[in-house]
């Protein structure tokens, strides 16, 4: 029983052993769609977090503090192969419908005021608040819907005090898909886009 134990595996082990070193050794690909990790994303929005606080981004920002008032706004803040950082000031009452990041990974760092979101969790909408300070990753398949939270937890609707999150996207954003909850307690896909917006078109 033992000899037979052995002989069934060494086929395999014999195949390997014939097969170049240059493929043997090379390091196994990643299935995932992006070097980094949702650590990796969290950092990135927290740095650049930072770097707007700091004023780093001034240059970026709208004329004299003059935040829109009516629509969400975003400007992109870095920008590569791997990774797109946005930040983007959010109006109340604007949420961004229920979507997807399509394959990419999301993370979210709020600099100011606060952001309400719905997660879809499988059987309902589960919401929480992110205030100031706080930090969000989203893995592949997280699906929600992100609105400014109401003024109790944001600040005062003061257009010189404006919610503001930063987001990093990798790989960078190419579509999203919209859902909507059916009255079965399930989710239906109800449009896909391709965009490289975050968090909804824009306006
Ligand atoms: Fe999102």
């Amino acid at each position: 029983m033992r000899s037979s134990a052995i002989a069934v595996s060494s086929p395999a082990r014999t195949h390997a052993a014939r097969l170049p070193a240059e493929i043997t050794e090379r390091p196994v690909a990643s299935a995932l769609p992006t070097r980094l990790r949702p650590a990796d994303l969290l950092r990135l929005t927290d740095e650049g977090a930072e770097d707007v606080l700091a004023g780093r981004y001034d240059h970026l920002l709208p004329d004299g503090g003059a935040w829109p008032a009516d629509n969400r706004w975003a400007v992109r803040l870095l920008a590569d192969e791997e990774v797109d950082v946005w930040l983007i000031s959010w109006v109340p009452d604007r949420s961004t419908e229920l979507h997807d990041h399509a394959g990419s990974l999301g993370a979210l760092t709020v600099l100011s005021g606060a952001l309400s979101e719905f997660r879809w969790n499988g059987k309902e909408l589960r919401q929480r608040t992110l205030s100031a300070g706080d930090q969000a990753s989203f893995p592949l398949g997280w699906v929600h819907d992100v609105v400014r939270a109401p003024d109790q937890f944001a600040g005062a609707a003061d257009p010189s005090n404006p919610t503001l999150s930063v987001h990093a996207y990798s790989p960078p954003l190419t579509a999203m898909s919209y859902y909507e909850v059916t009255g079965h307690g399930t989710l239906r896909r109800s449009r896909t886009v391709l965009t490289d917006q975050p968090e909804g078109d824009v306006k």
